[in-house]
């Protein structure tokens, strides 16, 4: 049973981009916790947030965490907020490669600002001093995988390289 390579790290690291060229590249089926999510409860992740609330969010991801434990030869991007609740990081280990993916203040927030994904948690009128609160707040939480790849000043392509390198 193939080992899943689970990406994790704070929102706008490069989950979702570098999951996609990840799983091209091993030719593995790709798994994007946020959009699985959107598909099961027919809403975006801005809607579930706003009709019913963080909890519900959460408990559907817990739900899919489960799940995706059981299964195996995935690459599945999660969401930032999924180590929150160490049985979810319990569950992706059963069958897991965990890898956390890292960026400075300064670069996330140019990625959440240029991408219109849906990310309830980042308000417009958020600067770096709000991300870097937030990272630090959640540092712990991060510690959680089995290695880690800064991917400040790098394309999604070297991201990929890197993994697999490291991978061997
Ligand atoms: C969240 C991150 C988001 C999404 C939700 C909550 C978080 O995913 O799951 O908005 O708590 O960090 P991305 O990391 O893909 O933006």
């Amino acid at each position: 049973m193939g080992k899943n390579i689970v990406l994790i790290g704070f929102m706008g690291t490069g989950k979702s981009s570098v999951g996609q060229r990840l799983a091209e590249k091993l030719k593995m089926a790709f798994i994007d916790m946020d959009r699985e999510i959107e598909k099961i409860t027919g809403l975006s992740i801005n809607q579930i947030f706003r009709k019913h609330g963080e909890i519900r969010f959460r408990s559907e991801e817990k739900l899919l965490a489960q799940k995706l434990g059981h299964e195996s030869n995935l690459v599945i991007a999660t969401g930032g907020g999924v180590v929150l609740r160490q049985e979810n990081i319990e569950a992706l280990r059963e069958n897991g490669i965990l890898i956390c993916l890292e960026a400075s203040p300064e670069e996330i927030l140019k990625r959440v600002k240029r991408k219109k994904a849906s990310r309830p948690l980042i308000k417009k009128e958020y600067g770096e001093e709000e991300i870097k609160a937030m990272l630090e707040e959640r540092e712990a939480f991060y510690a959680c995988t089995d290695f880690r790849i800064n991917t400040n000043n790098k394309e999604p392509r070297e991201i990929v390289e890197e993994i697999t390198r490291r991978l061997r």
